[in-house]
């Protein structure tokens, strides 16, 4: 564990050099990992670790399209694929990957498996903070910890197969073994993190909750409408308020903020940006503090948690999300976004002088093959 300093302020964090894929696939030769749910996390995670070489097996239940998509992806039923039950009892490690309400259905189950010395890992600290509501609560002789991946599952992916990782955070919960610190940083590595930095299950679902109904995806939406309806009142069309307001970020800026941070996108941009940025930017924090405020109090007293349990346990769950999703879409911003990112070059078709040229090239190809020496 190396100590790092961030911004001033020191943190313990484990990078991949001190602790290597090799030291990762020794501490779990002897494990069986049991990734329990094939939703999101579920293929990132038991992807990338059995690409580095740890013997994963998927619990899924049967008869669904993402069993199907298990066997896609390479795993054999009866061999590495299993009902969530069987997995359950094969695995030493059980990552716990099903959605958040699906885990308190399924942990009378899980809680039966759980013998001791195995470990029962989580992606995220919402199961064992808000047990109350919950009703995880794991027997006192495994060892519990998690790994939490600040990305979705496809980055994880993704991210893994360009070489780059994700950054994870990571806490004990629970060491009966008195190997959970090498267990679970072993996992962290292998599902393909960045880096790890410590945290514990209270702070990682404050802070989680917090970014998603924040910056990460509410605060963020709500500032791109707010922003958009001011210049659609004013007169700008539709084109002009999505580029300013949308395009030009995720495409333009966003980009430059990931590459160096925000004081040098903003030294990438005219001077007249910078001035009034410079001048606004402090508004909109005072302008939103209070509603942080009031939505990490929400997420600290479990009102959040309760209400994602109570919508997402219904039968239903997936279509009342899909009809706010739509709504969403069918938004006159959206709908201009999609116009929009249409007419991205990269995504036109090939202009009519390219695609003769390609023909070109592909005729020339073609004598080569049939007939090398017409080639002259
Ligand atoms: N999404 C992310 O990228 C992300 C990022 C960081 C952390 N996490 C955490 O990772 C964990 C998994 O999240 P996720 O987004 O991957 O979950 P998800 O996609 O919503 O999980 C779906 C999985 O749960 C199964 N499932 C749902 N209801 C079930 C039931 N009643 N009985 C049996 N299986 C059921 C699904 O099977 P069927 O398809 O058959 O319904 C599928 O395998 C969560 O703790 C989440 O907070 C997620």
């Amino acid at each position: 564990m190396a100590k790092l300093n961030f911004g001033g302020v020191e943190e313990n964090v484990v990078t991949r050099e001190e602790f290597p894929l090799s030291k990762a696939q020794q501490v779990l030769k002897n494990e069986t990992v049991a990734v329990i749910g094939y939703g999101v996390q579920g293929p990132g995670q038991a992807l990338n670790q059995r690409d580095n070489g740890i013997n994963v097996i998927v619990g899924q239940r049967k008869n669904s399209k993402t069993w199907d998509k298990a066997v896609r992806d390479g795993f054999v039923p009866g061999v590495s694929l299993f009902e969530i039950e069987e997995a359950l009892e094969r695995g030493t490690i059980i990552c716990y990957l099903l959605s958040d309400a699906a885990q308190i259905a399924l942990w009378p189950t899980v809680q039966k498996h759980l013998t001791p010395g195995k470990a029962l890992y989580f992606s995220h600290g919402f199961g064992i903070t808000f047990n109350e509501q919950t009703g995880i609560i794991p027997p006192k002789g495994v060892d519990v910890f998690l790994v939490a991946p600040k990305g979705s599952g496809t980055s994880l992916r993704r991210m893994f197969l360009q070489g780059r990782g994700l950054n994870s955070s990571y806490a004990i919960y629970q060491d009966a073994t008195g190997k959970a610190f090498d267990r679970v940083i072993a996992l962290g590595i292998a599902v393909g993190s960045g880096y790890l930095f410590e945290t514990d299950f209270r702070r990682e679902v404050f802070s989680d909750l917090t970014g998603e109904r924040g910056t990460l995806m509410g605060a963020i939406q709500g500032i791109f409408a707010a922003q958009y309806q001011v210049l659609r009142e004013r007169g700008h069309s539709p084109s002009e308020a999505f580029n300013e307001t949308v395009e030009e970020l995720t495409q333009s800026l966003m980009p430059l903020v990931a590459e160096n941070g925000m004081d040098w996108m903003y030294a990438n941009c005219s001077t007249t940006a910078q001035r009034g940025a410079l001048d606004w930017w402090k508004k909109f924090r005072d302008a939103t503090r209070p509603v942080f405020n009031e939505l990490y109090d929400s997420v600290a007293t479990g009102k959040e948690s309760q209400r994602s349990i109570e919508s997402n346990s219904k039968p239903d769950y997936r279509e009342k999300l899909e009809e706010e999703l739509k709504e969403l879409r069918e938004s006159e911003l959206w709908q201009a976004g999609k116009t929009v990112r249409s007419l991205r070059p990269e995504n036109q078709p090939p202009a009519k002088e390219e695609v003769h040229k390609d023909h070109k090239v592909a005729d020339l190809f073609k004598k080569l093959v049939e007939k090398p020496e017409n080639i002259g």
